[in-house]
């Protein structure tokens, strides 16, 4: 196997999803029907996380488990990685002792200087440019709900911050538009997201008119972890990106509603929509311990025929 990195979203091909999202259907309806499966027996994945998690530590250190692996979880308070340690040397020795490592850090610079001297696939658990599981769980949900994503319209309210940055990659690779509304100052610097071009979002002043038609609105925190110091100033800015019952009702009627959790009713969404028929935050959260057991079954043994 040549080494393969999932660090941005577009680190993985069109076909490589298309197999993915198959794959992620095949190993969730095994899961459902709690037939054993072991592909990755004795195998170990090492969790490095700078910032708190509940669903990327959980779903990361199930799914290993349930494939017949194991995890170790490293964080940077307990480990010489909090303590100056340079990330190439980290990189070097962590990955003698693993067959996999998956890191929640800051910087993306970190994570790919990582990667650089890592001798096993890197997964990115989140940085503060991009949050690529996240979007492979979520587009693989809403292809459980409403099919292929190619041509729909995916809306984003508020923050233009790291799962906003993979949504816009996803686009691009998967042939599906985004329209984005955030307030003044934090609008999308497509640099920052990774982006080839321009074709595939359009920015929109107005939040309602960036629902309008939409196939699925999605949000997030105002204020994500690493810049916490901006709270205050945030909320005031973000006060009328709200995700709320008018905004859904100007997408299309079957239009879904995710976010990525952890959600602030109140803040980014109501609790009408959150909570309410069209939002599939549970089917979303879930869906990243299948994702992400397809994802590392394919780093580590390539497509398999069943
Ligand atoms: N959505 C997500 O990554 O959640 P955690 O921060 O709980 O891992
Ligand atoms: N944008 C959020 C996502 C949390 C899962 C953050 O980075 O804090």
């Amino acid at each position: 196997m040549t080494l393969k990195h999932f660090l941005q979203f577009r680190d993985l091909a069109h076909d490589e999803l298309a197999y993915l999202f198959e794959r992620t259907a095949v190993i969730k309806d095994r899961f459902k029907r709690y037939e054993p499966y072991h592909p990755l027996a004795d195998r170990t994945l090492v969790m490095i996380f700078e910032k708190a998690s509940t669903r990327t530590r959980l779903s990361f250190e199930a799914g290993m488990h349930q494939l017949g692996g194991a995890a170790i979880y490293l964080n940077t308070r307990d480990s010489q990685l909090g303590r100056g340690e340079p990330v190439e040397d980290a990189a070097q020795v962590i990955s003698r002792m693993c067959d996999l490592v998956m890191i929640r850090t800051f910087e993306q610079d970190i994570i790919e200087r990582f990667a650089a001297n890592s001798r096993v696939p890197v997964i990115n658990g989140l940085t503060n440019e991009y949050h690529p599981c996240q979007i492979l769980a979520d587009i693989f949900t809403f292809i459980e709900h409403r099919g292929s994503i190619a041509g729909k319209t995916v809306t984003w309210i508020g923050d233009s911050n790291n799962v906003c940055n993979t949504w816009l990659q996803a686009a691009e690779v998967l042939g599906f538009n985004v329209h984005v509304s955030t307030p003044p100052g934090y609008e999308v610097e497509p640099e920052r997201a990774g982006l080839f071009g321009t074709a595939h979002f359009e920015q929109f002043a107005d939040p309602i008119d960036a629902c309008r038609g939409a196939h699925l609105v999605t949000t997030d925190v105002w204020t994500s972890m690493g810049f916490e110091a901006e709270n205050a100033e945030r909320a005031k800015a973000f006060a009328n990106w709200r995700v709320d019952a008018d905004m859904m009702k100007v997408a299309a009627p079957d239009a879904l509603f995710m976010h990525c959790l952890p959600a602030h009713r109140g803040e980014e969404v109501t609790a009408e929509v959150i909570d309410g028929p069209q939002s599939v935050v549970w089917d979303e959260a879930e869906n990243r311990l299948h994702a992400q057991k397809a994802l590392m079954e394919y780093l580590l043994l390539g497509r398999l025929a069943s």
